[in-house]
């Protein structure tokens, strides 16, 4: 063993109490993969293989503002681009989008972002301020726990698609409205429809109860597999919840191991 397999283990140890996990089976493979703790450690990142089609197009944004790299032509990269087009096309329609009154107050349209063709989509409720500057999901603190929690999963953000309920930011980060929710919501439904995940991640209570159409707890929601419209939902934390109640990390690590299980079976 030399000082670089120690390092990922001291990692690996770190990321698994950090998630709130204080016992766990060594599976040697999985030091190697996992990356949790490892942002700005690009020494075993290189390396991965995820077991996601991250095709070497995968880096291609839904969003529009990220520049269309040349693919070669076959069939994965044809129904790749179809679905970034689609995305595209979507956003240009509703980018300026004047339906509610935070159309006004937002500084920028957050549409959302990441692999058009997910297989896992993080849904949260509304841009907050960090966001509505730059115009991307979940950029902020949350968003960094976020990108960490994507990789406890051994995925990369990339890999994923991230985006909100509502796609401008309520002032003061006040929960949305239901009449902001209304002329939001098919926005979303749309951009599930051209991405098709597998499985969607409502991130927190309010984004599961809008989605679900339901007053249940956040206790009652997670742990379980629902139907949104056609595709399977899951429930968890908020990443600003974890941030602001660290204790309810290891509960987290419990959903993300589910999440994982039902996208591939693969035991984390
Ligand atoms: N919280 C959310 O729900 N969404 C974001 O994009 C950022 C913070």
């Amino acid at each position: 063993m030399n000082s670089k397999d120690i390092k990922l283990i001291a990692d690996f140890v770190a990321q698994r109490l950090e998630m709130g996990e204080t016992e766990w089976f060594f599976k040697p493979e999985s030091l190697f993969t996992n990356e949790f703790n490892s942002i700005g450690s690009p020494s075993h990142m290189s390396e991965r293989k995820s077991k996601q089609k991250v095709a070497e197009n995968a880096v291609l944004r839904g969003h529009p503002a990220i520049e269309k790299e040349s693919c070669t032509n076959n069939d994965s990269n044809d129904s790749f681009s179809a679905a970034q087009k689609s995305l595209q096309e979507l956003y240009s329609t509703v980018c300026g989008c004047m339906r509610c009154p935070l159309g006004q107050s937002r500084t920028k349209f957050v549409f959302g972002d990441g692999n058009p063709q997910a297989d896992i989509m993080f849904i949260g409720e509304a841009p907050g301020a960090d966001e509505d500057r730059q115009g991307l999901p979940f950029v902020g603190r949350a968003g960094q726990l976020l990108t960490k929690m994507i990789k406890a999963i051994e995925l990369h953000r990339e890999d994923v698609y991230i985006g909100n309920i509502l796609k401008c930011r309520p002032p003061g980060n006040r929960d949305p409205k239901q009449e902001e929710i209304e002329k939001c919501e098919p926005i979303l439904i749309r951009q599930i429809e051209i991405i098709k995940p597998k499985i969607i991640c409502a991130l927190g209570r309010i984004s599961g109860q809008t989605l679900l159409r339901t007053k249940s707890s956040l206790t009652a929601l997670r742990g379980k597999v629902h139907d949104y419209r056609g595709f399977k939902l899951m429930v968890t934390y908020h990443p600003a919840a974890l941030l602001r109640n660290p204790k309810w990390k290891s509960a987290a690590w419990e959903d993300l191991k589910f999440l994982r299980r039902e996208y591939d079976g693969m035991e984390l």
